[in-house]
């Protein structure tokens, strides 16, 4: 992915993370390593949602300490705390309060198409809560109080990033007075890398997450070696030696994820890995793409747990993120509040 030079002043980058159960390599190839990269080139806030985890139910203790672990992983992922922005969503009120003015701008029918709902929800949908089916428009919220125009994310979050284009786009219809200088630009979603859907290691047609019952489904951030080394020995794989070409390996789910791993572990295209691994059987690929993968986390898990014993330093690192956060969003969100008629 390339942005012209002359472009990157005006981009301003914002994403986010749940902190719910472990980080897992999903989140860490789909989003994470795709930020440390960009926050060299752009302006960057990252936030760790836990409003957004509340939607569904959360030991408070185990709440709180995800939040700590989610923080100590993005920073040991290679985030700089100097360069980006890092902070705890709930500690930035303007969040809900501009999630609310949203609920008005949006539509049911747009909400109803949702389909990250409808996986959630399940069966039981009279059961979900309205906060996980109003989920986003509080993740709009969170990408045009800092008028981002940048979101990096998954393929998964494609759908929430087109409606909060159309919440912004609505929103510039009903309050913006000059037609030429709408209030929101557009926010673009930044789905790059060969990595923008890890699968289920258990199962090559389901994504990989935190939410998989079986532990063995994912790889965690917090893995020791030992347990990368046993996910990998028995993910699911087929009998097959790998294929010449990418559209060979499109039809093998599991094939195609392993070798989607390696390629962005290794930071080389999916073309290069299949002309590495052409004619080789899973045995051959599985050691190699075990040493990749614990190269690649180990530094990472062992960083998270050194950050992790003083905690106090990462509530720290989260209220001068927090302060930053504030600085730019309160003038927009009073902006927004004289546009729509509210009083200040
Ligand atoms: P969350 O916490 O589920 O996931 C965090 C990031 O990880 C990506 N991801 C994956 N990428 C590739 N393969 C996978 N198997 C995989 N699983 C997860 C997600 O796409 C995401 O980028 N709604 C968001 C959090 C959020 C947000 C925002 C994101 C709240 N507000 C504003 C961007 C902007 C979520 O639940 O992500």
């Amino acid at each position: 992915m390339t942005i012209p030079q002359s472009k990157q002043n005006e981009k301003r980058i914002f994403s986010g993370i749940q902190p719910t159960g472990n980080l897992h390599l999903g989140n860490y190839l789909g989003a994470i390593k795709n930020w440390v990269k960009l926050q060299e080139d752009f302006s960057s806030i990252f936030s760790i949602v836990d409003l957004h985890a509340i939607t569904v139910p959360q030991e408070p203790l185990q709440l709180r300490a995800s939040i700590h672990e989610v923080t100590a992983a993005i920073i040991a992922s290679g985030i700089d705390i100097n360069k980006s922005i890092l902070f705890n969503q709930s500690s930035v009120k303007e969040h809900s309060e501009l999630a609310w003015i949203f609920n008005c701008v949006c539509r049911i029918g747009w909400l109803n198409r949702m389909t990250q709902f409808k996986e959630k929800a399940g069966k039981n949908r009279e059961n979900a809560t309205v906060g996980l089916y109003s989920y986003p428009v509080l993740m709009a919220a969170d990408i045009l109080l800092y008028k981002a125009t940048h979101v990096p994310v998954g393929d998964d979050q494609k759908q929430h990033i087109e409606l909060a284009r159309d919440i912004a786009s609505s929103f510039n219809n009903m309050f913006t007075l000059d037609n030429e200088n709408n209030f929101f630009s557009l926010p673009e979603p930044q789905i790059f890398g060969p990595a923008t859907r890890v699968m289920s290691l258990r199962d090559g047609t389901k994504k990989m997450s935190k939410s998989d019952p079986s532990d063995a489904s994912r790889i965690n951030l917090t893995d020791t070696k030992e347990e990368i080394s046993s996910k990998i020995k028995k993910a699911k794989t087929d009998p097959n030696p790998l294929p010449e070409t990418v559209d060979e390996l499109k039809k093998r789910p599991e094939a195609f994820n392993l070798l989607n791993i390696y390629s962005s572990l290794s930071n080389q295209t999916l073309d290069k890995t299949v002309e590495n691994f052409v004619g080789k059987g899973f045995s051959h690929f599985k050691p190699k793409l075990i040493e990749l993968a614990v190269e690649n986390l180990n530094p990472i898990s062992s960083e998270m747990r050194y950050l992790l014993k003083d905690t106090k330093a990462i509530d720290k690192i989260l209220k001068t993120g927090e302060i930053k956060a504030r600085q730019i969003a309160e003038p927009v969100l009073q902006d927004v509040k004289s546009l729509v008629g509210l009083i200040n």
